[in-house]
């Protein structure tokens, strides 16, 4: 059919035709903007899952909830090699600067562009040849120690009381939280924390792994009354069928049910494959409806996409001795297991197995759900793993 009519977006952060089964998590988003603007206290929102479940599009849905009740957003995504401090001082920059155009009485944005220009002398941010303002003097003493915990505090209190001088609440939008070392997620957090203790209308939402619950709950036991963790997961069948039905009927064309079941059955309902499948079907359908026969047709060619682009990625990230531990994972199923059973599964004693596990981790290919135990943070990563080495020898 059409390929230019093609409903489906699969892709990184690509907005699906129909965000489908996200209704409770959106209602929450709503009622947080609210209350914060109300200066009500109301827990913050990290959502976290697998790869490929949606939490971009998810976050970028409510970045555009918060501008509509004029919030001023700033959207960041964290990286494996660009510290916390580098990511935050162009965006906050850039937000003093506006504040302190907006007409009103007060000065506290010129104050806290001092202050910014403190903090980047203090931790040593150099953003090319940026200059906070030339005319503009570094306040001594309230963000330039170079302790990133008390430093970045400090910071978001002058941010946030600038822009409650000109009634403008701030959203900070953080994607792939779990790549800031600990030292920068606690600086986060405590700032954070410092927003919600003086009532001032600056707030983070962020995305992240499944790890992430664990990584700010380490770094500061307070983290859970700041934050909720909604679980971003796979759609249920209902939802799943919705997801690739509404587009389509839109469009005028037709999915029969048994196609719609077959490709619930080899997704598992995770939002990515839902829309590859959905991409593949329609093109390979001459006209409406989209049968089973096509679905089956399409198949092999989704597989053969994936192989080559979403868990290929990865794969070529991996060291020979990691590929060689995951493949036993796989070996053992989906997941969650001991770290004690895919040494078995290697035949070799659970303590060799410890460094490969760690970089496991850090890469961010495997998560620890409980203590001890480890599952991939890509789903159906196993099936793919039988598949790129079908023998472990
Ligand atoms: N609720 C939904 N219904 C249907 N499709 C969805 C839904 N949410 C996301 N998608 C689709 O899933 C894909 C992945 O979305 P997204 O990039 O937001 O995932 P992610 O969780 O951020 O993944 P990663 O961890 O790799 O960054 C996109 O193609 C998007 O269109
Ligand atoms: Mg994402």
């Amino acid at each position: 059919m059409d390929p230019i009519k093609n409903p489906f977006s699969p892709g990184a952060g690509a907005p699906p035709p129909e965000l489908v089964g996200r209704e409770t998590i959106l209602e929450q988003a709503r009622v947080l903007l609210a209350r914060i603007k109300a200066k009500r206290p109301e827990k913050s929102i990290l959502l976290t899952g697998l790869r490929g479940v949606g939490k971009t599009v998810l976050l970028n849905e409510i970045e555009r909830m918060a501008a509509k009740e004029r919030y001023r957003t700033l959207g960041l995504e964290a990286h494996e090699d660009k510290s916390l401090a580098a990511l935050l001082v162009p965006p906050l920059r850039k937000l003093l600067f506006d504040l302190d155009r907006i007409a009103g009485a007060g000065d506290k944005a010129k104050r806290a562009l001092g202050v910014l220009k403190g903090f980047m002398n203090g931790v040593r941010v150099k953003i090319g040849e940026l200059e906070v303002g030339l005319d503009i003097d570094p306040e001594k003493g309230t963000a330039d120690s170079g302790d990133l915990e008390s430093d970045l505090p400090n910071l978001f209190v002058a941010v946030a009381e600038a822009a409650e001088e000109r009634k403008m609440p701030v959203a900070l939008l953080i994607d792939e939280l779990q790549y800031f070392n600990p030292k920068e997620l606690s600086a986060l957090i405590m700032a954070m924390h410092k927003m919600q203790q003086r009532q001032l209308p600056m707030i983070l939402l962020g995305a992240g792994l499944p790890i992430l619950p664990g990584l700010a709950g380490e770094s500061k036991s307070y983290a859970e009354r700041l934050f909720s963790f909604p679980d971003i997961g796979a759609l249920s069948e209902a939802d799943a069928i919705k997801a690739l039905r509404q587009p389509t009927k839109a469009a005028g064309v037709d999915f029969e049910e048994p196609a719609l079941k077959k490709i619930f059955r080899l997704t598992e309902g995770y939002p990515y494959f839902l829309q590859e499948w959905g991409y593949q079907a329609w093109s390979r359908a001459p006209a409406s409806p989209i049968t089973l026969r096509i679905v089956q047709a399409a198949t092999p060619i989704v597989i053969e996409r994936l192989d080559q682009s979403f868990f290929r990625v990865r794969f070529d990230r991996l060291t020979p001795s990691e590929k060689r531990f995951l493949r036993a994972m796989a070996g053992l199923g989906p997941g969650p297991h001991r770290s004690g059973d895919i040494a078995d599964a290697l035949d070799v004693k659970i303590n060799s197995v410890g460094p490969v596990r760690a970089s496991l981790l850090k890469k961010g290919i495997i998560y620890s759900p409980a203590h001890g135990d480890v599952t991939f943070t890509v789903p159906l990563f196993d099936q793919f793993m039988l598949r790129a080495i079908p023998k472990l020898d």
